[in-house]
């Protein structure tokens, strides 16, 4: 498989296309009135999402993974506008998406686009192909007449043909309806586009020319992209960058490559750990993920993935380190260091020598110093807080 441009050729300006604010989004899940009345049971609330900030550069494809439950097409689906939040909101090019002064959402339609996971049921089977483009075409604006020239030029962008235009969903195998996916997509003349595990329901040869023809559209049209998947390899080979979701947070968030070669938070690494790998010292390395995401009706407190870290500390029950800080110097410094790079020179000497020793696994010695001396570098590079030595620990895994 094909991997992404760069990061620094891809990106179109600095300035976030999109971001989220401490957005949550809940679901309340009734109870009858008889549950309400025999056993008093009470409405339960779902944090699918629950507090996530996160930006997307334009021009790049942040990718997001974690399991199945996680909440990654929720935080889709609000991003796109599809979801109001319950708290928190969305900035589409600096402008909310809800409430004084929102944007338009017949303008945020044409921008903010969404591919589903499953071309059978996000397609129409009563529509054909042209129906099906031509609702989006109408929705730009593109005059009835110019409409037919249009699909078939969209078709063959998409890899399709001429022919295929008064075709019906199931006259197509599941490869050419997700490429009519893309093209419905395509259609509006999108900046952003939502991928929500695009590849899932198709065969492993096909998904490689879904993702050929995404990275090519990318590329054609400066798409940006949230990358939807459970599959970390897929993920590494479209994102630039990859946000990790655990039970409705974003957990880690890191340039692909510094994540994939030093995944810091335990969740990423036990993830990371599972995909089938070649390499010998990874698979001695590797990290079961026991058990299965546990209900965001109640989720866990403190850190929410302590009753499955390999790692937890008494103090991960009751607090998870300060999110603020998870793009910390520390993990910067980590990522550099291991990748053989050197380091910000203004970084203090011995923090350093610490940051080296904990990263070449020499942690027998003086752990405890290791820490302070870390927790005293992040300290003076301003990255403060209650929770340092609890993210240090957490993150280079000193229990
Ligand atoms: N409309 C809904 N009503 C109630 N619960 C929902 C709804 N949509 C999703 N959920 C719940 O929210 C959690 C996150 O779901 P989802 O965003 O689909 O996760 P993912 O895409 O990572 O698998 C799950 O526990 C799911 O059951
Ligand atoms: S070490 Fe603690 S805070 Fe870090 S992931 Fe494990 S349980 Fe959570
Ligand atoms: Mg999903």
């Amino acid at each position: 498989m094909p991997r992404a441009t760069s990061h620094q050729e891809a990106l179109v300006s600095n300035n976030p296309l999109v971001a989220t604010e401490n957005l949550k989004k809940h679901f309340t899940i009734e109870e009858s009135l008889l549950a309400r009345y025999l056993a008093g049971a009470k409405d339960r609330v779902v944090r699918a999402v629950d507090g996530v900030s996160i930006e997307i550069l334009p021009g790049e494809t942040l990718g997001l993974v974690g399991e199945s439950g996680c909440g990654k097409s929720t935080l889709g689906r609000a991003i796109v506008g599809l979801y109001e939040p319950t708290e928190g909101d969305v900035r589409f090019q600096g402008k909310p998406l809800w409430g004084q002064g929102s944007i338009p959402k017949t303008a945020l339609r044409r921008q903010a686009q969404i591919i589903f996971q499953n071309p059978y049921s996000s397609l129409n089977p009563r529509h054909t192909v042209r129906q099906i483009i031509g609702v989006a075409l109408a929705a730009r604006g593109v005059h009835p007449q110019d409409r037919e020239a249009e699909t078939i030029g969209l078709l063959r962008r998409v890899g399709l043909g001429a022919d295929h235009i008064d075709r019906y969903p199931h006259q197509f195998s599941g490869g050419q309806r997700q490429r009519i996916g893309v093209a419905r997509a395509l259609a509006t003349n999108p900046k952003f586009i939502v991928a929500d595990e695009p590849l899932s329901s198709l065969d492993v040869s096909v998904q490689a020319q879904i993702i050929n023809l995404l990275q090519e559209l990318q590329e054609e049209y400066g798409l940006t992209y949230l990358f939807i998947t459970h599959d970390l390899r897929v993920a590494y080979h479209m994102s630039h960058r990859i946000a990790v979701m655990y039970l409705g947070q974003v957990v880690e968030s890191a340039d692909t490559d510094a994540l994939y070669e030093n995944p810091l938070h335990p969740y990423t690494q036990a993830l990371l750990s599972a995909i089938p790998s070649v390499d010998a010292s990874r698979r001695a390395n590797r990290i079961l993920l026991e058990g299965t995401v546990p209900t965001p009706i109640d989720p866990p407190t403190g850190c929410r993935f302590h009753p499955r870290c390999k790692y937890r500390m008494p103090i991960c029950e009751q607090e998870a380190p300060d999110l603020v800080s998870v793009q910390t110097p520390i993990q910067t410094e980590v990522a550099h260091r291991s990748a053989g790079r050197m380091g910000d020179e203004s970084v203090n000497g011995s923090a350093t020598e610490a940051v080296n020793e904990v990263v070449n696994g020499r942690m027998s010695n003086g752990t405890n110093d290791i820490v302070k001396n870390v927790v005293r570098r992040t300290d003076r590079t301003n990255m403060h807080g209650r929770n340092t030595e609890h993210l240090v620990r957490c993150h280079l895994h000193i229990v």
